[in-house]
């Protein structure tokens, strides 16, 4: 059945100018981008979205990372989406993570990812509601 995830192209890729070929792996992949955007979070931002980990020993590296430039959040759709975009990202460590996937081709470090994928449809739906309004998502 038709599912949407969040995902986020993280300060690295962008950094390394990686976006264009992650969003093709992304497409090449079968999904659908719903939406879309350019934007920077502030610490406080980024602190919210990753509230879950916030007893985490690499919680303050982890909002700083993700505040220090532009990222690029996007909503995906297709069957299956949470599971199937967890499996072409690749384990959270680069290092870990199978030849072909998103992390392995692009991820510099556990922290330095290259990108964000929601983990079950109640983090899903958090995340998308952090991000988009409604009316953008159509
Ligand atoms: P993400 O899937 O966005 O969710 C939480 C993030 O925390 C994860 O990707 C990594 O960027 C980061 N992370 C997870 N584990 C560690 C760790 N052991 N050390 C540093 N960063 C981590």
């Amino acid at each position: 059945m038709s599912q949407r995830t969040f995902s986020i192209v993280k300060p690295d890729a962008v950094r390394k100018g990686y976006t264009g070929a992650i969003l093709a792996e992304i497409e090449k992949a079968g999904f659908k981008i719903v939406a879309i955007k350019k934007m920077s979070l502030t610490d406080e931002q980024a602190q919210g979205f990753y509230h879950v980990h916030s007893a985490r020993p690499f919680f303050k590296d982890l909002t700083r990372f993700m505040s220090s430039g532009p990222i690029f959040p996007m909503v995906l759709e297709k069957d299956n989406a949470i599971l199937d975009l967890r499996k072409l990202m690749g384990a959270t460590n680069p290092a870990n993570a199978e030849e072909g996937t998103i992390r392995k081709q692009f991820a510099s470090s556990i922290e330095e990812n290259a990108i964000h994928g929601s983990d079950a449809e109640d983090t899903a739906a958090f995340e998308i509601g952090y991000f988009f309004a409604g009316y953008e998502l159509k």
